[in-house]
Parts: structure tokens; sequence; C-alpha cells
């Protein structure tokens, strides 16, 4: 009988993750609502009024590279200003209570790392970095002011955002990592995504193939609620420390 309260919830995965030998986690852009990011999907998201296809794609880069660094510099702007939430800081902590983590993600924040996070697959790139568009340069948009024209400090020609546009094929290596993990690990958290994304959605439909307990938490529904052990429907910043402070009690000797 699967657990339908909060705190029955909340003890069920505690339990699974402490008897883990290896846990997987997958996170979305709604693991960092609650630090005033913007998710994408919904009424209220950045794709809500905004084609993407304007400012997330090649082709949109080579028409007007400006306009596609305007977007890109404004939501780098927007993460500098916010801080890591307590789900953040909850799954640093989780990194100390379990033998192996594997922490797959696909925002571009980078706030996991600022929480603590030691290692994180970023299967979408990040904010942070520019590379060349015609050599292999590539490097930090740093703190200084961002201008709307950043070009190659090499060789002068257009730096591009260090993030994957559609039509793009994803790091190789983070894919590969990221299915290594989720091949191996005993639960797989699918935290803050709508799991419509692929191959990111896949990861945890594997991990299921493969034995391993399903655990989405998210306050809406997605097409993985209906494959998940577990479907909990809350905000990650609220369960997810429950979740880490009912596992260190349980860790306690
Ligand atoms: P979405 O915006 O599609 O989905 C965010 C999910 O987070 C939704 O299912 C929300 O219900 C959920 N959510 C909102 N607030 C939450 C909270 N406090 N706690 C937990 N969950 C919450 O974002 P992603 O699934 O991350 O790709 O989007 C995947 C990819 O689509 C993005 O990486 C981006 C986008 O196009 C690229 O740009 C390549």
């Amino acid at each position: 009988m699967p657990a339908t309260d909060s705190t029955s919830q909340v003890e069920q995965l505690a339990q699974w993750l402490s008897k883990s030998q290896f846990v997987c986690a997958m996170t979305g852009a709604g693991f960092s609502a609650e630090s005033g990011v913007e998710t994408f999907r919904g009424p209220k998201g950045l794709w809500s009024g905004r084609n993407p296809m304007d400012v997330a794609t090649p082709e949109a880069f080579a028409r007007d590279p400006r306009d596609v660094w305007r977007f890109y510099i404004a939501r780098l702007r927007q993460v500098a200003g916010v801080r890591p939430n307590p789900g953040h800081l909850a799954m640093a902590r989780l990194e100390s209570l379990v033998p192996g983590i594997g922490l797959i993600t696909q925002n571009v924040d980078r706030l996991h790392q600022r929480a603590g996070s030691k290692e994180v697959i970023e299967l979408h790139g990040n904010l942070h970095e520019a590379r060349c568009t015609a050599c292999p340069y590539v490097g930090d948009l740093g703190d200084g002011p961002l201008s709307d024209e950043p070009k190659c400090p090499q060789c002068g020609q257009w730096l591009r955002p260090c993030v994957v546009w559609f039509g793009e094929t994803l790091p190789p290596d983070a894919v590969q990592k990221a299915k290594q993990m989720a091949a191996q690990c005993d639960v797989f958290l699918s935290i803050g995504t709508s799991s419509q994304v692929y191959p990111a959605s896949q990861m945890a439909i594997d991990a299921h193939a493969k034995g391993a307990r399903v655990v989405e938490i998210n306050p809406g529904w997605t097409p993985l609620t209906a494959h998940a052990h577990l479907a909990v429907r809350a905000k990650s910043g609220q369960f997810l420390p429950r979740v880490v402070e009912r596992l260190a009690q349980l860790r306690e000797p």
C-alpha cells in the first residue's frame, strides 16, 4: 500500500534511502522555483508568451545573436540575484548520508553547486559560461558588467551561451554518466521536472526497468507520475529537508 499522507511519505522515502547503496536524483526547474527562478512551462513559465524557437535555437542565434544574448543575460542576472533554497541545501546534505549519490540536473542555474553539492551532472549546460562559435575557447562570463555582444577574447568572433538549445545534442559525457548512474541506483528521485524533455525524462523509466524505486516530488502531475512507486505532491523545498532530517535520525547510532 503506497504511503499517501505527507508524514508517512517522509518516513517511507527516508527508509528507502537508508537502505540504498546508490541514489540518483534528477532535478528540473521546479527545484529552483522556491529560490525565485522561473520554471519553463505553466502559465507564468519562461516559455509562456514566448516562443522558445526565438531564443533557444541555433537558428535564432544565427538570425539575431544580440536578442538571444539579452534573454540569457537577463536569466544570468536573475540567478545571480537568488539563493539556493532549503531543497538545494537538503540535497547537498544528502550526499553525506548515503553511500553514493549521482545528482543530475536539467537546470542551468548552478544553485546545486552553490548549496554545496560536489558533483553535479549538468545535462543542459549552464548559464555562467560561454564558448566561442569559431574557435575552441570556453570561458566564464564573470562577475563584471555583461555585454549583449560578448565576443571571444582569443579570436574576436561571437561567443554563445554554454546551454543546450532545441535541436542540439546534449553533452555526450554528461548523458553517458547520467545513464550509468540511473542504471545502477536503488532509488531514483525525480524532483521538480515536468518529465517532458528527452532524454532526461527517459532516465527515471530506465531506472524503474532496472528495479530502482522511483520517487517523484512535484506539486503537479507529470507523465512519470503513473510509473512512480511514490508520488509526493509537495514542493521540494518543503518536503526534501524533512526526508533528509529523518534520514539523519535513522543514521544516528
Ligand atoms: P518545467 O518548467 O517544464 O517543469 C517544472 C516542473 O516543476 C513542473 O512539473 C512543476 O509542477 C514543478 N514544480 C514547480 N514548483 C515546484 C516546487 N516548488 N517543487 C517541486 N516541483 C515544482 O521544467 P523542466 O522539467 O526542468 O530545456 O524543463 C525541462 C527542460 O525544458 C528545461 O531544462 C529546458 C526546457 O525547455 C532546455 O532549455 C534545453
